[in-house]
């Protein structure tokens, strides 16, 4: 990845308590802050269903929340992240739209209720937002996105981040995933057609 400087996805698929974390750990652990910057998200159990469930734990992790954070506290954070975002336009549709989105994904006090904004434009602007994230993150250093156990990903979290891949950046991106064999991440055509090695026997 640091040599040719492109994005590589990478799954690794194993059953539950095999060590996926550990190995992805102990590969985390001998990256220095200076070498990469390191993003991480998981799935959990009870969220598969909930829109977004992924990419709220990923915000989390950029904005320093907890997951138990106080309504009070999100609202805190996110006011604060936004001139960064959007120096200068602070108050403009789209940074109030996805503050918005994004106070309601987090649990902030201020969130208008669920229905106020359509569905797909709370997918672009959830796009838009993580493409200026992207934009705003240290120079050029490569960005590592570690996902765990995608397995449980929500269908939302999964077509966002699959329309992000999408998105050209100079920056290197490698994202790395672990999941259970579920039929619904082995069956996908890109991994299935990649599949070398490493099943258990
Ligand atoms: N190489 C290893 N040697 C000894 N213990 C290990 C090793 N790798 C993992 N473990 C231990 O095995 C347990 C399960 O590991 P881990 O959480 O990494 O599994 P996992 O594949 O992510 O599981 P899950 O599918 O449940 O998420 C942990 O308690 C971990 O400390
Ligand atoms: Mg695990």
């Amino acid at each position: 990845m640091l040599v040719t400087r492109r994005r590589r996805q990478i799954v690794i698929i194993g059953d539950a308590g095999v060590g996926k974390r550990m190995l992805v750990r102990t590969f985390l652990d001998g990256i220095g802050p200076a070498d990469a910057m390191v993003i991480r998200t998981s799935a959990r159990v009870g969220a598969a269903l909930t829109p977004y469930a992924m990419l709220a734990d990923l915000a989390r992790d950029v904005l320093g929340l907890a997951e138990d954070a106080e309504p009070h506290e999100v609202e805190r954070r996110l006011l604060r992240a936004l001139p960064l975002l959007y120096p200068g336009d602070e108050s403009s549709r789209e940074a109030r739209t996805a503050l918005q989105i994004l106070g309601m994904l987090l649990g902030a006090r201020a969130a208008a209720p669920a229905g106020e904004v359509d569905a797909e434009t709370r997918r672009q602007t959830l796009i838009q937002l993580v493409v200026r994230v992207e934009q705003r993150l240290d120079s050029d250093k490569p960005l590592i996105l570690f996902a765990e156990d995608v397995h449980w990903a929500d269908q939302d979290s999964q077509e966002l981040f699959a329309a992000l891949l999408k998105i050209r950046t100079p920056r290197p991106i490698l994202g790395v995933m672990t999941s259970r064999p579920d039929p619904r991440i082995t069956s996908s055509p890109r991994i299935s057609r990649s599949r070398s090695c490493c099943s258990r026997s």
